[in-house]
């Protein structure tokens, strides 16, 4: 069977789609790029925001016209919350819990049409990856927070944490397979392990010594699980990168009260000039959403402060998006559209600055980079460094895929650097 796939969203589903590819690929099932060549058709749905659960909905229907002979399977967040609308227009759904439905449709077609379940049952199980130097790894799965814009703990159920035996199984497996990173995956890896009798840290230093693993970074971390311990850990672990994604959400405490964020900006703060200080070239970025209900020009500014304050290395930012099932879209003071777009091209426009400035900042040293593939163009190799930053340099004989070089870099550009081996 020849099958396409497209994923919307996270990493979260990314991995979810390699767990797929690795299932159908290990039945003799062949990708292809052209949907129209397509037995099979698979789309992976993100419902973090309205814009992109409509663009599962569209994909669909173009996806129908260019291909009417096959079958079409629609899976992820969007699958697992909306499955009545998309039994009608996809031939099978598959939600987020139940990936494992593909060993079957891998087989032979199921006669049921819905596969949906609220949790994930069995986290234990190690999916199958395909290759690659920098892998995904999940640790644990779902979310307990319920910030009130979220509709992540609807669409990925309750907080389970995979077994430290599991994980590590399952990264040595990627070793033994040319894999030299690993990104731990989880929507707040600093409450892994709660039902545990350890927790996130153990698992860095476990996995700090597997045997050929050269790096590991890890996200998601939420601010008010952030501890001091990880930031020494971050400091003492050599394999771990120097980077955290911490989102903010807000820089104004009484949004973040309105968020249920559970912590405030001096305390998020304090957080991070402890990790500027301990971990030495640490890089840092964040997710910002503007506009949520109530927010003023006046707590709008407040997070421009925090931008300027922190000088993070990117960020990710959104319009406040209204969800279904979560409490702020009954909220009072929801901003107009224009507003909230007002308000995200200011922001957008300063933290380019500030990405700018900090990309500006490498031009003449010299960065750790781990190679992991060749640029789309065919004359460069591509990787990161261990601040997550994308670097491109010129071949080298005596370079290859996987390898870590150092690199000095010739030239900032808007979002990624470029660089020569030395
Ligand atoms: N509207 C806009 N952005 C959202 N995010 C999550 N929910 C919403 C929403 N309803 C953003 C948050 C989160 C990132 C993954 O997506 O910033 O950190
Ligand atoms: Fe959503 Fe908050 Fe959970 Fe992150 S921590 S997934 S923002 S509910």
């Amino acid at each position: 069977m020849k099958y396409y796939i497209k994923t919307f969203g996270c990493q979260m589903n990314e991995r979810d789609s390699e767990k797929v590819e690795g299932i159908l690929f290990k039945n003799n099932h062949q990708r292809v790029d052209n949907p129209e060549e397509a037995d099979l058709i698979i789309v992976n749905s993100c419902a973090v925001r309205e814009k992109a659960e409509n663009k599962l909905y569209s994909e669909i229907g173009r996806l129908r016209f260019k291909n009417k002979r096959a079958k079409i399977v629609a899976m992820g967040c969007v699958a697992q919350i909306n499955y009545e609308r998309l039994k009608n227009i996809a031939d099978i759904v598959v939600g987020t819990n139940t990936i494992d439905m593909f060993y079957s449709i891998a087989r032979e077609w199921p006669h049921d049409k819905v596969f949906i379940k609220p949790n994930m049952e069995d986290p234990d199980h190690i999916f199958p990856h395909l290759t690659s130097v920098s892998a995904y790894v999940d640790i644990m799965y779902g979310c307990d927070n319920f910030c009130t814009y979220c509709i992540v703990p609807f669409t990925r159920g309750r907080e389970v944490s995979r077994k430290k035996e599991a994980i590590i199984d399952e990264i040595k497996r990627l070793v033994d397979k040319g894999t030299k990173e690993v990104m731990l995956l989880g929507q707040n890896v600093n409450s892994y392990g709660k039902n545990f009798d350890y927790g996130f840290v153990d698992l860095l230093y476990e996995v700090n010594k597997i045997d050929g693993l050269e790096r590991i970074r890890f996200t998601t971390s939420h601010p008010k699980d952030f501890s001091k311990e990880l930031i020494y850990a971050m400091r003492d672990l050599e394999k771990v990168c120097e980077h955290i994604h911490l989102p903010i959400q807000s820089g104004s405490n009484k949004i973040l009260k309105l968020m249920k964020r559970k912590y405030t900006k001096e305390e998020y703060l304090e957080k991070v000039y402890l990790y500027k200080e301990i971990v030495k070239d640490g890089s840092i970025t964040t997710d910002i959403i503007v506009g949520f209900p109530q927010e003023t020009e006046k707590d709008f500014e407040e997070t421009l402060k925090i931008l300027e304050e922190v000088r993070y290395d990117t960020s990710f930012s959104f319009k406040y998006s209204k969800r279904p099932f979560t409490k702020a879209k009954d909220m009072d003071g929801q901003v107009p559209e224009e507003e909230k777009l007002r308000r995200l091209n200011i922001l957008q426009d300063l933290q380019a600055k500030i990405t700018q400035e900090k990309l500006k900042n490498y031009e003449g040293k010299v960065t750790e980079v781990l190679i992991e593939g060749i640029s789309k163009k065919g004359n460069q190799f591509f990787g990161r460094n261990r601040q997550n930053i994308v670097v491109n340099l010129d071949f080298m004989d005596n370079i290859k895929v996987g390898d870590v070089v150092r690199v000095e870099i010739t030239k900032a550009l808007k979002h990624s650097l470029l660089g020569k081996p030395i």
